[in-house]
């Protein structure tokens, strides 16, 4: 008993100097300027580079305009109140002649976060508004619409560590809503990113992607977007996604991967949790470039090497699937590329995916469609626990066990690889 003692004090110690502390950090109080003539970011920046490192960050509840790329990547032990919205501005000749590097396959940013020990707070209310309509519809109007220079993701993670980002909403964002490249160990809890266009159909939307990054968390994430809810792309480790729902979007993606001709890329450990589905192409796919080196990246690549493994799915459940529920292609090239690709012949390994769980409807009469490469075959791939039913309801029990890969209440488990299989 007694030399628990001062074990106790010290913990009590320990627990109530950083609060005291805290009470005495200095705080900032953004003022916005009102209207959209004015740009609020010389403001913003001024707030961080005072109150970034050991402080507060405060956005009070109103909409503050931002007409300037901000690169705030030296955040330090601080908190970011965020009440209101930031709406970012429409001038699109702008933003491609001066949005930021993000540092992978030539894509750009409006926003750099990073930092140590970041803990921002929308509490449910806190916005970022990228505006997004008037690029949704500028876009469809360019001769290359995939990946175009200069349009930036909404934000991005930059060498972000030990951070919290919790109570954000996205709205329409440029294009895709995040990136999150060379940031570890951070957690994305209670996301809402809605990019449904209200005039003009979004395209290249992802909900966030991963780059060169570890011990990444999303948790209770809703997307509506019409691309990849999320995305795991080159040397993506440790990667969880628990109790999210996704809306019309292509469903989780490993990739594309394998964009770089000759570089060793990974996905490690992805662990997959109570998702629902809504009206998505797929609940889960892997996509790697063929060994086809046609162009370069932004849009073009291919040749690359590396593996995507232990990949652990359980408790899918979707409403009105639009295709295979799982779903691999190794044939990913550039659209200029002759003839059809060569899907048999990447050199990059897809391996260790298990799938346990996946129920609810699909309007698609597969279960999985297994595009593998020959020359690194995919191994250890398994579905468990599938019970899918046609949306509209004319299967009987036992139709989608006749003809294709899932089993109602029972196992299956596939070893074998499906050259040029559609
Ligand atoms: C400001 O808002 C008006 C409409 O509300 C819009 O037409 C204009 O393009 C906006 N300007 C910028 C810089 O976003
Ligand atoms: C784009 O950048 C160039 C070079 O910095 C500059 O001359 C031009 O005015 C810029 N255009 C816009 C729309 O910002
Ligand atoms: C962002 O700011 C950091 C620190 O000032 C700098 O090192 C980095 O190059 C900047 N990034 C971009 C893309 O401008
Ligand atoms: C569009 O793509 C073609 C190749 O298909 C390329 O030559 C051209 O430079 C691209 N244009 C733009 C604006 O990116
Ligand atoms: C990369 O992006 C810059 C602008 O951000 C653009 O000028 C350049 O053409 C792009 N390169 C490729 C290969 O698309
Ligand atoms: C999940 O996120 C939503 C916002 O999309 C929020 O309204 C809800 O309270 C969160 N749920 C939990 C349990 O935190
Ligand atoms: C998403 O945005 C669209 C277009 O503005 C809107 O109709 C829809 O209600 C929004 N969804 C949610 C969940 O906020
Ligand atoms: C990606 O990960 C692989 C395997 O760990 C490593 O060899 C490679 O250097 C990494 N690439 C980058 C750009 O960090
Ligand atoms: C499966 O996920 C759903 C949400 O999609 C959740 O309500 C349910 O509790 C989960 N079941 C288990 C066994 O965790
Ligand atoms: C596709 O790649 C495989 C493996 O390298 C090769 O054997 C085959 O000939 C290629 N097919 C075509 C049509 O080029
Ligand atoms: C197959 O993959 C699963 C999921 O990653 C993993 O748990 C299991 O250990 C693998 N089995 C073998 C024999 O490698
Ligand atoms: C029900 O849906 C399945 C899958 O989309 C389709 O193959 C089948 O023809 C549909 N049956 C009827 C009666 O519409």
């Amino acid at each position: 008993m007694w030399p628990s003692i001062p074990i106790i004090l010290a913990v009590l110690v320990a627990s109530f100097s950083p609060v005291a502390a805290k009470d005495h950090r200095k705080s900032c109080t953004i003022k916005g300027g009102g209207s959209n003539v004015t740009d609020d970011a010389p403001a913003i920046m001024k707030a961080f580079r005072k109150c970034g490192r050991n402080g507060r960050v405060v956005f009070e509840p109103t909409t503050y305009y931002v007409n300037s790329v901000m690169n705030v990547s030296w955040l330090e032990d601080v908190d970011i109140d965020i009440h209101g919205t930031l709406l970012w501005s429409t001038d699109i000749a702008y933003w491609l002649n001066n949005s930021m590097q993000v540092g992978y396959q030539n894509q750009s940013t409006a926003l750099i976060i990073g930092g140590d020990n970041v803990r921002i707070n929308g509490y449910g209310k806190g916005t970022f508004d990228g505006n997004g309509d008037y690029w949704y519809q500028w876009i469809r109007e360019q001769p290359n619409t995939s990946n175009y220079p200069g349009r930036p993701h909404a934000v991005t993670f930059s060498n972000l560590r030990n951070s919290a980002i919790r109570g954000l909403t996205f709205l329409r964002s440029q294009m895709w809503t995040m990136s999150i490249i060379q940031s570890h160990n951070v957690l994305l809890d209670s996301i809402l990113v809605n990019n449904t266009g209200n005039w003009a159909q979004s395209s290249n939307t992802d909900g966030a992607d991963t780059i060169h990054s570890s011990h990444i968390t999303f948790n209770n994430w809703t997307v509506y977007n019409g691309d990849d809810s999320l995305s795991m792309k080159a040397n993506s480790t440790d990667i969880t996604i628990t109790n999210s729902k996704f809306y019309n979007g292509l469903g989780i993606a490993m990739g594309s991967i394998g964009q770089y001709k000759d570089q060793f890329e990974t996905i490690e450990r992805v662990t997959v949790k109570n998702i629902e589905y809504y009206n998505t192409l797929h609940a889960f796919y892997i996509k790697t470039w063929t060994a086809d080196q046609n162009g370069y990246p932004p849009n073009g690549g291919g040749g690359g090497l590396g593996f995507a493994s232990e990949m652990k799915l359980t408790n899918l459940t979707t409403t009105g699937l639009r295709g295979a529920a799982f779903a691999i292609s190794q044939c990913t090239r550039f659209s200029g590329a002759p003839g059809q690709g060569n899907c048999t012949n990447s050199e990059f390994q897809i391996k260790d995916v298990e799938i346990d769980g996946l129920s609810g409807t699909s309007e698609s009469t597969r279960v999985a469609s297994l595009q593998c490469s020959t020359v690194a075959p995919c191994t250890n791939i398994s579905i468990f626990d599938t019970a899918l039913h046609f949306s509209n309801g004319t299967d009987a029990e036992g139709y989608l066990r006749k003809r294709h890969w899932g089993v109602l209440g029972m196992s299956l488990i596939m070893l074998e690889n499906a050259p040029n299989q559609p």
